[in-house]
């Protein structure tokens, strides 16, 4: 039952500790480089729990190039723009039957990745735990949440079903199974699509959004297209999306999104597959998004990708 966890960062530390707590013996792989400049030959996994407890278990690492058996799961916790070439890298190792569970907020490289693995059983998930990255393989749990896990592309027959429940039944974690799990992420992409580009487009918490009249008709009119596009592509939507919006902004309020994190620290967002995915599907439909393209305008002209 071992799980092989590709992308050393928040999450995959996370997911990888939890497999730890449970006795899964998980494999974490790293880029061949990192893994060849690593010193200690006994690494290991720290997580500094909710409760204040810091925790270390011994950790087996690889790389693509070192992994020798064939890869039966496959949980892959990079950034949705590396998804795939991380994917990729790992393609000959993995088993026919393997089960590849992508853990990408936004939307695009999940479709991509499953139109590709074609015979494996491609699932994505959509969850509210939150994690940060203290140190290489250290970990902060910064809270606790629930993870929704469905098929995407393919619908997987019922033993893969079984299989992939039965291999995540021990973790300590709170995860749903659904057969609806893109209504899940075009909810997250519905809410990031209005917030994340506008918090780095004014490097502001998200609670600051709501300060001003301008800021929140600029949420609102980002809301709107996303309903209008969600609409148009069959996804129900239940209750007032701005309501949530809203509601979102007031619950996180102390909070930077990820989006305006990655831009303060100049690394690549993930907004390419949250705006940019809208836009695309909106393009398709034939549907005028204006506002999530100023939006990208904006933040193309400071340099966020
Ligand atoms: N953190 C959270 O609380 C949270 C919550 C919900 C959802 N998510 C979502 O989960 C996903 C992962 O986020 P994260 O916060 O864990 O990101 P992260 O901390 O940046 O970690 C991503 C890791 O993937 C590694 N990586 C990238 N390409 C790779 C490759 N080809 N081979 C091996 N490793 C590779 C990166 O290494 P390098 O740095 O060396 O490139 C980095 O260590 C994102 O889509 C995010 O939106 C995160």
């Amino acid at each position: 039952m071992t799980w092989h966890i590709i992308g050393a960062g928040s999450m995959g530390c996370l997911w990888t500790a939890q497999f730890l707590k449970a006795n899964m013996k998980p494999v974490l792989l790293l880029r061949e480089q990192r893994l060849r400049s690593l010193e200690s030959d006994a690494p290991s996994l720290s997580i500094d729990e909710l409760d204040g407890t810091t925790h270390h278990y011994p950790i087996q690492l690889a790389s693509p190039e070192t992994v020798t058996t064939p890869i039966d799961r496959l949980l892959v916790c990079t950034k949705a723009q590396d998804a795939e070439a991380a994917v990729h890298s790992i393609e000959d190792k993995l088993s026919d039957h393997c089960q590849i569970l992508l853990m990408q907020n936004g939307m695009g490289s999940q479709q991509a990745i499953a139109h590709h693995f074609r015979s494996q059983s491609v699932w994505a998930a959509s969850t509210t735990e939150g994690a940060w990255i203290k140190d290489f393989l250290h970990v902060c749990h910064a809270g606790h949440g629930s993870t929704w896990i469905g098929p995407i592309g393919r619908t997987p027959d019922e033993q893969a079903w079984k299989n992939l429940k039965h291999s995540l039944e021990s973790l300590p974690f709170d995860i749903h199974f659904t057969d609806q799990i893109e209504q899940k992420l075009w909810d997250k992409l519905a809410v990031n699509c209005a917030i994340n580009g506008l918090a780095a487009l004014y490097d502001c918490k998200n609670g600051e959004l709501l300060a001003t009249q301008e800021r929140k008709e600029r949420l609102a009119a980002l809301t709107r297209e996303v309903t209008h596009v969600r609409k148009a592509v069959g996804i129900k939507t239940t209750g007032d999306l701005f309501e949530l919006v809203q509601q979102v902004c007031r619950d996180t309020a102390m909070n930077n999104s990820s989006t305006c994190m990655d831009a303060r620290q100049n690394r690549r967002t993930e907004l390419a597959y949250i705006n940019g995915f809208l836009i695309e599907q909106a393009k398709k439909l034939g549907i005028e998004t204006p506002e999530n393209h100023f939006l990208m305008k904006e933040l193309a002209e400071l340099g966020i990708q």
